[in-house]
Parts: C-alpha cells; structure tokens; sequence
C-alpha cells in the first residue's frame, strides 16, 4: 500500500506584495469568490478522474496569504475537500498566516473549519527589517499572533528570513531566541534569495552596508543549527527544524515522494506517476475551469531513472540522506563522468557523510547543498 497523500491549494491573495517575493500572488481581490467556486470545480474534476480513493493525511493552504481570506471561505474550501476526498479524521490541516491577520474570531473560525497547524509568516522581530521590506507587521504583532496561537492550542510553526536588509547577527539571534520562546514546535528558516528581486538585489549592490556578508551569513547559520539542537529541535531538512514529532507531515510528503495533489493557480502536484502543475496566469486558471478543463500548464510521466533521481536531490535535503547504494549506484551509473569524482571530493571535504548505511549533508555541507543539488537535477 503507498503512503497516504497530500491536497495543497494554492491562494494567492494578498493585501500588499513584499519587497523579496516571487511567489504567484495578487493584491487585486475582486476575483475571490470566482477563485474559490474555480477551486470547487477543480476539486470536481479531480474526483471524476478518481483521485478521491486515495487517502489523505495533510492538507496546506499555502500561498499567498489563506489567512487574508475571510474565515467562511476557508470553512466551506476545507468542507468541499472533506466531501470530494477522504481525508483522514486526524489530518494535519495547515494554514499560512501572514501575522496581522491573526485575531481571535479569525483563529476560532480557522480551528472550526478543521485548521489544526499554522505556519506564520515572522520573518523577523526586529522592526527596522519588517519595515526595510514593506511588511504590514511589525515585531509586537509577531509575538500578539504567536501568543494566540499557542494559546488556543494550535501547532505552530514559525518562519524568519536570513539576510534581510538591515539584519545583524545580533538581531537575528534575538529573533531566533524570541520565535522559540514564543512556543513554536516548528521552523522554518530561509536565506533571502535575493535574485528573485530586481529591487533588492540591486539594494545589495548599491548598499552593501545593510545587509550581512555571506560568511557573516554562514556562521549565523551554524550558530543557529546549535542553539536550536540545544533548545530540543532536530534540523530535519535543509531549511526545517522541530521539536520531536512537530514535522511537517504535509512538507515531508515533497521530499520523500508521496502523492500529492496540488490545487489553485500555479499549484504542483506528483500523482499516478506524473508531475503535474497548473498555469501560473489568475486569468487562465479562472477561465479555464469555468469551462471545467482542468488549467494544466505540463502533465508530464516520470520515467524510472527520472524518479531514482529524484529520490536522490529531494531525499538529500532531508538530514538522514538517501541510502548509500542507492546514490552510489546513481552516481557510477550517470554520463556525468566528473559526478563520481565530485561525490568522492564532497565525502572527503566533509560536505556528506556516510552515516548509518545513507549518505546525508553535514550541517557545514548544508551551507552549500544548492550547488550540490544542481548536479543531481
Ligand atoms: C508562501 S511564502 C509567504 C507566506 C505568507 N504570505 C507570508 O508572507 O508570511 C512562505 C515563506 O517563504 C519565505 N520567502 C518568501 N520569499 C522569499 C525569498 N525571496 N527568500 C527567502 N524566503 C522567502 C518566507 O519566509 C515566507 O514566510
Ligand atoms: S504576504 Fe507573503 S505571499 Fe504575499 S507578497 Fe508578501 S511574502 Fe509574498
């Protein structure tokens, strides 16, 4: 029997776009209640293709910002995916909340609808940060949202960026100390690309003042891996930390290959052996299953050597690694000739290492895993 799957939606509403990000979002809300019956739709055509006999135990609204929605819409959104797939009783059931949106009414609605996991958006708690990039909260309304949270029993998971303009290594360990001493049970930390923005990449260039260099980066970085293994959270994937038994069930199901279905505007899926994603473009999505067509943008089969391969450039990112014969049997198998070379110089350098029968990234190789990736992509 495989592994339960996962249903993502994608909502891409939001009420102002961030300096740093390149996610499919839109500020204009006037197609809400056309995106939500499209959503519906979509989850009708699913069930007509027989996705709905599979069981599922995670669903994510990711986006975007699901929280900006009023709290009936993700009420009847989670009842429809209840009524069209069977979702466990105990499915781990996230929401992405940007911090200004979490008021009481909104969490009693959320925790009603079946919302049992919040993933918020911190970031930082440092005022000066939340500003240079044109956040709508500053650092007393992170902690506000945290203490609610926590308060009314959801799980939660909090994210903080790395490499924000105007960041030190002081205020990011402040923020640090201050994310985990508001009760998360779960982190996500990301470094800030900074290539997915024209304006701050051309920030960095002309102000390198505000921002930290890179080694300043790398050593915060491993700093941080420490101070959270101290404070009981295991580093389970390159950008993830957890408490025991607070990983993301739903986020796991990427890295290990589960099936997942993916709904809503630019959303990815992995199913029946294909990968699937939906157009990028509000208007296609929109118009498209108002003619109930399901909006594909590529549909297509993973071969058997495209799965080994990505057994190995997803299994990598988590920390327990791929088993060793299974990369090894890759890397001496690939056209790539350097690869074996390259694999052998990454074992000796310290960047994997053989732990327990797999091959994984040391906390130092984890630094420099995108470069590693590459070469399995
Ligand atoms: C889907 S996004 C946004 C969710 C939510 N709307 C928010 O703003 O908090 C999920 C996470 O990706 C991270 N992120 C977005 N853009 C990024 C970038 N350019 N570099 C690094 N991390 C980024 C942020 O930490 C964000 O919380
Ligand atoms: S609120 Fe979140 S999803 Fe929306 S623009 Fe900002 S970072 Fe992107």
């Amino acid at each position: 029997m495989s592994a339960p799957a996962g249903l993502y939606v994608h909502l891409p509403y939001c009420a102002s776009r961030c300096g740093y990000c390149a996610f499919v979002v839109t500020t204009d809300a006037s197609s809400r209640e056309r995106y939500l019956d499209a959503l519906v739709t979509e989850a009708e055509l699913l069930e007509g293709e027989g996705a709905t006999g599979m069981p599922f135990d995670s669903i994510y609204l990711g986006g975007g910002t699901p929280s900006f929605l009023p709290g009936s819409d993700v009420a009847r959104l989670l009842e429809t995916l209840r009524g069209r797939f069977r979702v466990a009783p105990d499915a781990e059931v996230t929401l992405e909340a940007n911090p200004e949106d979490v008021r009481n009414g909104a969490i009693a609605a959320w925790r009603s609808a079946g919302v049992n996991r919040v993933s918020l958006g911190v970031q930082s708690l440092a005022d000066r940060e939340l500003a240079a990039v044109g956040r709508r909260h500053d650092a007393a309304g992170a902690r506000a949202a945290l203490d609610r949270l926590t308060g009314a029993g959801l799980s939660v998971s909090g994210d903080l960026i790395l490499g924000l303009p105007e960041q030190t290594s002081s205020s990011f360990r402040a923020s640090l100390a201050d994310l985990v001493d508001g009760g998360v049970g779960h982190l996500s930390v990301y470094l800030l690309e900074t290539e997915k923005s024209k304006t701050i990449e051309e920030d960095r260039r002309l102000r390198p003042e505000r921002y930290l260099s890179d080694d300043a980066q790398a050593e915060l970085w491993l700093e941080m891996g420490e101070t959270l293994g101290a404070r009981g959270f295991a580093h389970y994937e390159i950008s993830n930390w957890a408490l025991p038994g607070r990983e993301a069930r739903h986020n796991l199901k990427y890295w290990k290959r589960a099936p997942t279905l993916g709904l809503g505007v630019s959303a990815h899926e992995l199913w029946g052996g294909r990968r699937r994603a939906n157009v990028s473009s509000l208007e296609r999505y929109l118009s498209e299953l108002g003619e109930r067509r399901r909006p594909l943008a590529f549909d297509l089969p993973v071969s058997a050597a495209e799965a080994a391969r990505e057994e190995i450039y997803l299994g990598l990112r988590l920390a327990g690694g791929v088993e060793a014969g299974r990369i090894e049997a890759f890397v001496g198998a690939t056209e790539d000739v350097r690869l074996w070379e390259d694999f052998e110089g990454w074992v000796a350098e310290g960047i994997l290492e053989r732990r327990a029968g797999c091959v994984a990234f040391t906390e130092r190789g984890f630094l420099v895993s995108n470069e590693v990736l590459s070469r399995f992509v």
